[in-house]
């Protein structure tokens, strides 16, 4: 999708649809009052009439208004004006967003970046508006077959208008805003295709493609790779499945060479059954999205590289199936990491932990400035926190913080848990260093908990993202996320490293 930004009045303006905001206790904001002056009124009577709902994103559509150059205006509710807060705004967007994407219209102009949201600036209101415009034009359609929806035309050119003098920043922004929504198109792509075609394999593909692409190095360790550096408990996971495991390294250089690099490491289960510790049938098409971890580091890194931020970031993808099989893992096997701890295999179905952990021990050897891992790890953060924000749980607080502040921004917003001494005790084993489960208590905690006994090396972040990489029911599909707030974290990583100390 292609963004322009324009100073101007919207009567002036000849696309196909004109979207203005509106308080719906009728006072007009400035766009569109504008436009209520060059139809003498219409607009404001519209309003008066009550046909604009209360509720932030109601839509009101007006056809061949004389005294205006465009086919429709489409008018979106932006609440009571006394109510009005970043909230409202967000719902506005994402509205005119939907509607836009399903309308007829090929062109739009969008009149919502001049509305006043308390504490962001118009910078933040383009790249908010870009991501969120773009990002509402993705369809799912690889495996369609013959319901594929080939004659979409949809939205492809959006004028983001504004009274205010247009600069360069002002581009960046919206620019930043598309870059974030392709890569967030790459991460529900992966997500979305069922497993049988995304396999680890494919994961591995696609990274090369993106190090094509974009010039980044990638290396992709083969199974004797990873039993010579003893990534036995990654390796654990692998030993039910026919699907070769792979470990996949990304490295994007966009900073100084001896500049300390950012190391996202992903989640990539392709899929989860359990193993032998097998789940129930209900559902169980959903563990497909278990490689959603994998998934956002590949995008963040497709958003990373098309913004061409001045940083460095490494990408660790650990890759298998988790299935059952003759030569699988079975509960109370005991395996040597990576790191030399020994893990007692309690329950097979607390897997990505165990890819993870080895993950984590390869990061050290990058010196990383930080570490933070993405993974949709526990069926307990869903309970704890339901769908709204990932799981956050960090052994640095003022990175956990930071990514608290990049989640507000971004909209993709994170909670923190506690990752309290006393909780290590749950993982006591009688056979092991540690078991990888902690019983029925604080299930995201415990998780982490095991993660943090291979991450003492570094300041690490974990995100549970369970409950936030995809939606169940009717609209069935992956989010994106965390796209937008890794990439907001990597955007404010490097505006602070362009600074001079
Ligand atoms: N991939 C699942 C976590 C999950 C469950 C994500 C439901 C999204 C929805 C993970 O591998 C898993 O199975 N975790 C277990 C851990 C338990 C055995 C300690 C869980 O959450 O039940
Ligand atoms: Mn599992
Ligand atoms: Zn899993």
């Amino acid at each position: 999708m292609e963004f322009t930004i324009k100073t101007g009045s919207p009567e002036k303006l000849k696309t196909g649809t004109l979207v203005v905001g509106a308080f719906a206790d009728a006072k007009l904001t400035d766009a569109a009052a504008a436009l209520d002056k060059a139809v003498q009124g219409r607009l404001a009577s519209v309003i008066q009439r009550g046909d604009l709902d209360e509720k932030a994103g109601s839509l009101v559509t007006l056809h061949d208004l004389p005294g205006t150059t465009c086919d429709r205006v489409l008018v979106v509710s932006l609440g009571k004006q006394a109510d009005f807060a970043e909230r409202a705004w967000r719902d506005a967007v994402a509205a005119v967003a939907k509607a836009l994407s399903a309308g007829p219209a090929a062109e739009a102009a969008v009149c919502l970046a001049d509305v006043e949201v308390s504490g962001r600036d118009i910078h933040w209101s383009l790249q908010q508006l870009a991501r969120v415009l773009a990002d509402s034009a993705y369809r799912y359609q690889t495996t369609k077959g013959r319901s594929r929806d080939d004659k979409r035309k949809g939205l492809r050119n959006v004028v983001l208008l504004t009274r205010r003098k247009t600069g360069a920043a002002m581009q960046a922004a919206a620019a930043r805003g598309a870059a974030i929504a392709e890569g967030m198109a790459l991460a529900k792509e992966l997500g979305n295709l069922p497993a049988n075609h995304c396999t680890p394999t494919h994961l591995a593909e696609t990274a090369r493609e993106l190090g094509k692409s974009f010039k980044l190095k990638v290396e992709v360790l083969e199974r004797a790779q990873m039993e010579k550096l003893g990534m036995n408990a990654l390796l654990s996971v692998a030993r039910g499945s026919h699907q070769p495991p792979k470990f996949i390294v990304l490295h994007y250089k966009g900073g100084k060479p001896k500049d300390a690099p950012v190391v996202l490491v992903g989640k990539g289960i392709t899929f989860d059954t359990g193993g032998i510790s097998l789940k129930p049938a209900a559902e169980m098409d959903e563990m497909k999205y278990d490689m959603c971890g994998a998934a956002s580091v590949l995008g963040t890194f497709k958003a990373l590289a098309r913004m061409a931020l001045p940083i460095n970031v490494v990408g660790l993808i650990p890759t298998t199936e988790n299935m059952p099989g003759g030569n699988a893992s079975k509960p109370g096997d005991v395996v040597t990491s990576m790191s030399g701890q020994t893990i007692e295999i309690l329950n097979t179905d607390a897997e990505g932990r165990l890819i993870l952990c080895d993950a984590l021990t390869y990061a050290e050897r990058f010196k990383p400035a930080c570490v933070i891992d993405i993974a949709t790890l526990t069926g307990a953060c869903i309970i704890a926190l339901g769908k709204i924000p990932s799981g956050l749980l960090a052994n640095d607080d003022a990175l956990a913080r930071e990514l608290v502040d990049c989640g507000t921004a971004s909209g993709d917003r994170v909670w923190q848990l506690p990752l309290w001494e006393e909780y290590q005790e749950l993982l006591k084993s009688n056979f092991a260093d540690m078991a990888n489960i902690g019983g029925r208590f604080a299930g995201t905690i415990t998780a982490a908990c095991f993660l943090a006994r291979y991450t003492k090396a570094y300041k690490w972040a974990h995100l549970d993202i369970a409950g936030t990489a995809w939606v169940s029911g009717d609209a069935k599909g992956a989010t994106g996320r965390p796209v937008p707030l890794l990439s907001e974290f990597l955007i404010g990583r490097s505006e602070a490293a362009g600074q001079p100390a």
